[in-house]
C-alpha cells in the first residue's frame, strides 16, 4: 500500500483524484495513474518522456550523473573486470555466475551457434546488396519457424533455451549475412573460439588459409558487445516489451526489436556517425556541420550526440573511447584521419553554448563506428553489431515480463480528428 499520494484537481470540476505515488529501490518515484480512466481522463506524453512502462529490476540509468548499472553492478566496472558471456548471465539471471557456471554457460551457448542448414537457402533468396539490418530482421523472425520445439511462452524451459538460442545464433546470421553481401562463403561457428573471436573469426576467415584472430580485437569485439547489451525501457526494448504483451513468441518479439533498433535515431546512430564523419571528410569542415547541428530549419543533427535521457554524458561513451584508444594504437592506426575529426567534433561541440545548454554529449554511438571501422567490420554492420549486443537484454527484458504478471499493452490518444458526421448518402447519384 503506498505512504504518497499525488491529489489531481482539475479546473471546473470539484473532484480531487487522489493517485498513489511509488518509491523504487533508486531513481525517480512514480506516479501511479492507472485509476485516472475511471475518472474519465488519459495522460499525455508522446515520446514517453515523463512515462514508466513497466517495473524492472534488470539496469538502471541515472542521466544526470552518468550511471548505468546491470543488476546493480555500474559498467564502468563490468567493462573493465567482466565479459559479454558473464554479463549476458548477470542480465538473465540476476546474479553473477560462480566459475562453474560461467563455464556450464559459455560451453552451452557455444553449443547453440549453429543455424538450420535450411537458413543458408533463405539467405539466397535476398539481394546480394540487401541492407544486412533487413536481413538480420527476416532471419530472426523466420528462427520461429525452425523452433516449434520450444515456443510454449509460459514454460520457462522453453524461455530459457529460446534465450539460448538467440544469444548464440545472433552473430552467426549477422556473419553469414555479411559473407552472402561479399559473395564468399560462409564460415561456420567454431566451439574453441570465444563469443567475439568466434564472430570475428565468421566475418573475416575463408577456407583457403588459416585465420588468426587477434586477442585484442577479440577483446574489443566483446568490450562492444558488453556496452550495447542492455539499456532499460530504451525504443527498441519498449517495442520488445510491447511486442511480447500480446504473447507473440520471442523470435518475433527479438525481430520486433531489431527493426526498432534500425532507425537512425536509435542503433542506426552509429553507422549515420561514420557517415557524417566521411561527409566532414577534413577538421577545416566542422564549424559548418556545427552550424548545421544548430539550425532549427536543418532537419540535419550531429550524429552521435544527445541522449534521452543522458544530460552530463554516456558513461558508455567513455569506455568506448578508451577502447577506441587502444585498438586504434594496436592497429598503428592512432593518427587515423576519421578519428581526429571526431575528437575534433567533440572537443568543439562540448565548448560550443548550444551543445552545452542542450545538454548533448557523445553518446554510444559516437566512438563505436570508429572502432568497429577499425576493425575492419563494414559501415552496414555496424546496427547489426549494435543488435548482436543488445540481444541478452531484449531478451531479460521479455522474459521478465512473461515470466511475472503483464497486460498487453494498449495506449490511449488524443484524439483531434473530425466529429462524428454521416455519410453524404443523397449525394448519390
Ligand atoms: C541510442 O534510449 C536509449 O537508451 C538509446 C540508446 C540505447 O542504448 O538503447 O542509448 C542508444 O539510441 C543512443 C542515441 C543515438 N542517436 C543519435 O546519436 C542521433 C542523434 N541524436 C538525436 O537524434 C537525439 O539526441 C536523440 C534521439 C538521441 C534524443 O532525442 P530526444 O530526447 O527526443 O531529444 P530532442 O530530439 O527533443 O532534442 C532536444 C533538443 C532539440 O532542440 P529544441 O527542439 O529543444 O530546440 O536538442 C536538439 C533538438 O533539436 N538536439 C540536437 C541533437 N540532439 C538533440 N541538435 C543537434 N544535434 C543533435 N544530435
Amino acid at each position: 500500500m503506498s505512504e504518497k499520494f499525488a491529489r489531481l484537481t482539475i479546473d471546473g470540476s470539484d473532484v480531487t483524484i487522489e493517485l498513489p505515488v511509488l518509491s523504487g529501490t533508486l531513481g525517480a518515484d512514480v506516479i501511479d495513474i492507472q485509476q485516472l480512466t475511471s475518472n474519465g481522463y488519459f495522460t499525455y506524453d508522446p515520446g514517453f518522456v515523463s512515462t514508466a512502462s513497466c517495473e524492472s529490476k534488470i539496469t538502471f540509468i541515472d542521466g544526470e550523473k552518468g550511471i548505468l548499472l546491470h543488476r546493480g553492478y555500474p559498467i564502468e566496472q563490468l567493462a573493465e573486470h567482466s565479459d559479454f558471456l558473464e554479463v549476458i548471465y548477470l542480465l538473465l539471471y540476476g546474479e553473477l555466475p560462480d566459475p562453474q557456471q560461467k563455464a556450464s554457460f559459455g560451453t552451452t551457448i557455444l553449443r547453440h551457434t549453429m543455424v538450420h542448414e535450411q537458413m543458408l537457402e533463405m539467405l539466397k533468396g535476398f539481394r546480394r546488396d540487401a541492407h544486412p539490418m533487413a536481413i538480420i530482421c527476416g532471419l530472426i523472425g523466420a528462427l520461429a519457424s525452425f523452433y516449434h520445439d520450444a515456443l510454449d511462452i509460459t514454460n520457462e524451459h522453453h524461455r530459457e533455451v529460446t534465450a539460448y538460442r538467440l544469444v548464440s545464433k545472433m552473430p552467426t546470421l549477422a556473419a553469414m549475412a555479411y559473407k552472402f553481401s561479399i559473395g564468399q562463403p560462409f564460415i561456420y561457428p567454431r566451439n574453441d573460439l570465444c563469443y567475439g573471436g568466434n564472430f570475428l573469426h565468421m566475418m573475416f576467415a575463408t577456407p583457403c588459409e588459416d585465420y588468426h584472430v587477434s586477442p585484442v580485437l577479440a577483446r574489443a569485439m566483446d568490450r562492444i558487445f558488453l556496452l550495447h547489451a542492455d539499456h532499460e525501457q530504451n525504443a527498441s526494448t519498449s517495442t520488445v516489451r510491447l511486442a511480447g504483451s500480446s504473447g507473440a513468441n520471442p523470435f518475433t518479439c527479438i525481430a520486433a526489436g531489431v527493426a526498432a533498433l534500425w532507425g537512425p535515431a536509435h542503433g542506426g546512430a552509429n553507422e549515420a556517425v561514420l557517415k557524417m564523419l566521411d561527409e566532414i571528410g577534413d577538421e577545416k569542415h566542422i564549424d559548418q556541420f556545427i552550424a548545421k547541428a544548430k539550425d532549427k530549419e536543418d532537419p540535419f543533427r550531429l550524429m552521435g550526440f544527445g541522449h534521452r535521457v543522458y544530460k552530463n554524458f554516456d558513461p558508455r561513451a567513455k569506455v568506448m573511447k578508451e577502447s577506441c584508444d587502444e585498438v586504434l594504437s594496436e592497429l598503428g592506426l592512432a593518427d587515423d584521419p576519421i578519428l581526429k575529426i571526431a575528437k575534433r567534433l567533440e572537443k568543439i561541440a562540448l565548448e560550443d553554448d548550444y551543445f552545452i545548454s542542450k545538454k548533448l554529449y557523445p553518446n554510444v554511438d559516437f566512438y563505436s563506428g570508429i572502432i568497429l571501422k577499425a576493425l575492419g567490420i563494414p559501415t552496414e554492420m555496424f546496427t547489426v553489431i549494435f543488435a548482436i549486443g543488445r540481444t541478452p537484454g531484449w531478451i531479460a527484458h521479455w522474459h521478465e515480463m512473461i515470466s511475472g504478471s503483464y497486460r498487453i499493452g494498449r495506449p490511449r490518444q488524443l484524439y483531434t480528428g473530425p466529429k462524428s458526421r454521416d455519410y453524404p448518402i443523397d449525394n448519390k447519384s
